[in-house]
């Protein structure tokens, strides 16, 4: 049997990506033994480094060479020397408009053996994702500046959703919540929801009682497509009781669906009860026949641990089987997560930078010798 290659553009960039990327790579290296599949990886170096050479952040032609590939594993965006927007514009948002990965899923699941700040909260309590909006809503930049730096100065940014874009991104969550639970209903239905048939559950997380026009569209379109899915139970909160909720009782959430701007900031806070930045990881996801998507740890560069040797690669790691997992290689993402849980419950004294017991090289070989 032919075994299946899959083309993967490494994109380290800056600060401590490409030490965490190197553990990834190190993880699926083993997991690709194992599995029978191979990946042929293609370095890219875009980032602050390359910026203060060439004055170059993403261009055009990078774009379309990116499209040739299966997927994107990136590092870190962001360089103490670069003014904040300029990379983060030029090269992450760019990477996500361009090539449409109009999904930002970012799964919030504790670990058994990992702290997190919520008291009396374990692993069964939180287990949840966010499929936040990643192409439109107050990123799509419409808006402008008028008189800048006077006492007149006037500032406009327009959150933009299209019912075309809101659509497509209501369908794959409401897919997803209808996959995750195939086999196994969500713990929190009631026992009349599952009398109805329910097997899990999706929670709309808008703004409608201020923002009416915008979550008016997304509750709207939400509501319509409710009906193909008559398995889910719909739900909405408000994003400001959201985040109230994730700290209260987090055990409510099975899938979030939001829009760009408030998946952005929940989707910190769900990093935080999820046990940190060393853990969380994301995948900006076109889901499209051919689309190209690009999965990321969702911390930054962390400047100061930079070459230290002593962040975590956990969240590199994590990120590097939802690429797995979305290319279709769920064993090998699931061997990926268990070897991930073995070596938290079983090794390291802490999620945070330097204080693991390991180094970061350290902790990738430990993952890689589970799977
Ligand atoms: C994220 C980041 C980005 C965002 C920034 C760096 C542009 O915060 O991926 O969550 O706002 O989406
Ligand atoms: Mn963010």
């Amino acid at each position: 049997m032919m075994e299946k290659t899959y083309k993967i553009a490494v994109m380290p960039g800056d600060g401590t990506g490409p030490e965490v990327i190197a553990e990834g790579l190190k993880v699926l290296g083993a997991a690709q033994k194992k599995f029978g599949f191979k990946l042929e990886t293609a370095p890219f170096d875009f980032g602050g480094e390359r910026y203060k050479r060439t004055g170059e952040t993403l261009p055009d032609a990078a774009i379309e060479e990116l499209r040739r590939f299966d997927a994107i594993y990136l590092g870190a965006i962001g360089h103490p020397d670069v003014k904040p927007g300029i990379l983060e514009k030029g090269i992450l948002l760019k990477a996500r408009f361009a090539l449409d990965q109009y999904i930002n899923l970012r799964p919030v699941k504790l670990y058994p053996g990992v702290e997190t700040p919520l008291k009396n909260k374990g692993p069964e309590d939180i287990d949840f994702v966010v499929v936040r909006e990643n192409s439109q809503d107050i990123y799509t930049g419409m808006g402008g500046l008028m008189h800048e730096g006077t006492p007149h100065e006037v500032a406009t940014q327009t959150a933009v959703y299209t019912r075309f874009g809101v659509d497509r991104c209501l369908k794959y969550a409401f897919e997803l919540t209808s996959k995750r639970h195939a086999r196994s209903p969500w713990r929190g239905l009631s026992a009349k929801d599952k009398a109805e048939g329910k097997t899990g559950q999706l929670t709309l997380c808008g703004k409608t009682n201020v923002l009416t026009y915008i979550y008016g569209l997304w509750e709207r379109a939400f509501h319509a497509m409710g009906p193909q899915y008559p398995e889910i139970k719909r739900e909405y909160a408000h994003v400001d009781a959201t985040t109230m909720w994730f700290v209260k009782n987090p055990e409510w959430f099975d899938v979030i669906v939001t829009g760009n701007l408030f998946g952005d900031i929940i989707t910190d806070l769900g990093a935080m009860i999820q046990g940190g930045m060393g853990v969380a990881a994301g995948g900006n996801i076109n889901p499209e026949q051919g689309g190209v998507s690009m999965f990321e740890p969702i911390g930054g560069s962390a400047p100061k641990y930079t070459g230290l040797g002593v962040i975590n690669p956990i969240a590199a790691i994590c990120a590097g089987a939802l690429m797995m997992e979305t290319l279709g290689e769920t064993a090998a993402a699931a061997a990926i997560e268990e070897a991930v849980k073995n070596v938290i419950a079983t090794k390291l004294k802490s999620l945070a930078a330097g204080k693991m017991g390991y180094s970061t090289g350290q902790v990738g070989d430990l993952i890689a010798e589970r799977v």
